[in-house]
């Protein structure tokens, strides 16, 4: 099996291409990458993989019943710039990115979580955020977004600890154009939504 098709299998990864992830290899060239943990049923990084056919994309995504609508989803459009993989993205980010080879991250309405002594169970962790720090490329970027106040408070100041971090209101300037499904559902419900750009320190 080709490496492309072996990443687009969800059983096979991680564990069976060598580590670090060759992304060259993975997609068969060189180009910007983008990554979004928590992709649901994909709508966004879809969305983004149509937009701008120069970069490639991954979606990252744990759930089963989700995943399975995103990979139908992609199979259908043969998208030859986007991958989707089932499986953690924190350990996925850690175990398996290169260094400073993510240009753009994408975490958006992350499960919050809202009982706390569940917390501990939120994406946004220092730990992570290094692992982002680390994967970044020297220009890259991560947007965040949440409806959840609580977790925007207790996101803002992990990611503060290695990155630089601007709260940006509705829409945001220079993000991508595309909505998540969660994004549009609120957007329509008027909920407010919690947004962050954030960037490598140079
Ligand atoms: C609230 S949904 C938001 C989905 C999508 N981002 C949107 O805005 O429509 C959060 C998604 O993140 C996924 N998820 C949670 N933890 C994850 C992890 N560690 N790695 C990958 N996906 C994760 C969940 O399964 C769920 O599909």
């Amino acid at each position: 099996m080709a490496a492309s098709e072996a990443v687009f299998d969800p059983e096979l990864l991680p564990g069976q291409l060598p580590l670090p992830l060759d992304w060259a290899l993975i997609f068969g060239r060189r180009a910007p990458l983008g990554v979004e943990i928590g992709s649901g049923g994909g709508r966004f990084v879809i969305g983004e993989a149509e937009r701008h056919p120069e970069m490639d994309w991954l979606g990252i995504e744990t759930a089963g019943h989700y995943f399975y609508t995103m990979k139908e989803r992609v199979a259908k459009r043969r998208l030859p710039n986007l991958k989707v993989v089932r499986t953690d993205g924190a350990d996925l980010v850690a175990s398996c990115f290169p260094d400073a080879s993510v240009n753009t991250y994408h975490i958006y309405f992350p499960d919050p979580w809202p009982k706390a002594r569940h917390h501990k169970r939120r994406l946004i962790k220092p730990a992570f955020v290094r692992q982002l720090n680390r994967t970044l490329a020297p220009d890259g970027v991560l947007y965040f977004a949440t409806d959840h106040r609580g977790y925007c408070e207790e996101a803002e100041p992990i990611l503060r600890a290695e990155l630089d971090v601007t709260p940006h209101p509705d829409p945001w300037p220079d993000a991508p154009r595309g909505r998540t499904n969660f994004e549009a559902k609120y957007m329509i419900a008027g909920r407010p939504i919690y947004r962050f750009i954030a960037r490598r320190r140079a």
